[in-house]
């Protein structure tokens, strides 16, 4: 088999690069479920320091459009430029949660990888932003979770130190459940993926401060109730 890209990637850049499990090896398994061709258009929606959107540009040679609210455009220009990426990857600031400064029927797909649960998980997301995907455009979604449901109060006991709300962890079939409900997109996908514990484990390698923090969690059982979820559809 051949080796995955990611794997052949430099992994101190990524190490310093990635805000959570590693998004270069999520995007390159979602990826691998897309009718992805040359040239299409897509919008990396959330992508941090834009290691999906590398993943994307270089393994796919697409254009994309790298749009995130916590990291500066300026600093996404600088990075994806030293890789000679600029022609293909637009960073741009955006809120999800705001206007989206997009044409209708604009996008190939909308990709988005360890950020769509800030602000997706409500009925009101997918509708806003199915638009923007031409008619028969693909919604990819990774979004990390838990293996079950729980509330405030069945967290498990080796969680409950770590756990907080704005983490927005839900299980497969909460996912699956709530963009049942939309009818402008028929879903293709909802899955949990494969890589979860090697994303993690990446994750856990970086010099980033909240990835330090992650360690004692993992160590103390948060392997056992992690995922991530992938939801991938098609605007109708
Ligand atoms: C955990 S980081 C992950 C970043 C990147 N996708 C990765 O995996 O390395 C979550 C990202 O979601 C983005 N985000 C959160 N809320 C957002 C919103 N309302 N609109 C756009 N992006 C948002 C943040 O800017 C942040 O970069």
């Amino acid at each position: 088999m051949e080796t995955p890209f990611t794997d052949n990637y430099d992994m101190n850049f990524l190490l310093d690069t990635m805000m959570g499990p590693n998004a270069m090896r999520i995007t390159e398994e979602l990826a691998s479920f897309l009718p992805l061709s040359p040239g299409m258009r897509i919008l990396d929606l959330g992508c941090g320091k834009g290691i999906s959107s590398i993943l994307l540009a270089e393994k796919y040679d697409v254009s994309v459009f790298a749009a995130d609210l916590w990291i500066e455009p300026t600093e996404n220009a600088v990075r994806f430029t030293r890789l000679g990426l600029d022609a293909k990857i637009i960073p741009i600031s955006v809120d999800a949660t705001k206007e989206i400064p997009f044409a209708h029927e604009y996008f190939d797909m909308i990709v988005s990888v360890d950020s769509y649960q800030y602000y997706g998980d409500n009925e009101t997301m997918l509708p806003k932003l199915l638009p923007f995907l031409k008619k028969g455009g693909i919604m990819a979604v990774a979004v990390p979770g838990f293996t079950k449901d729980f509330s405030a109060e069945t967290i498990p006991r080796e969680l409950q130190p770590y756990w907080a709300p704005n983490w927005h962890f839900y299980s497969r079939s909460w996912w699956q459940s709530l963009w049942s409900k939309e009818p402008g997109i028929a879903m293709m996908e909802c899955r949990e993926m494969d890589c979860c514990i090697q994303a993690w484990e990446d994750w856990l390698k970086s010099p980033n401060p909240y990835a330090r923090e992650d360690i004692p969690m993992m160590e103390a059982g948060g392997w056992k109730y992690f995922n991530l979820v992938q939801l991938v559809g098609r605007r109708v």
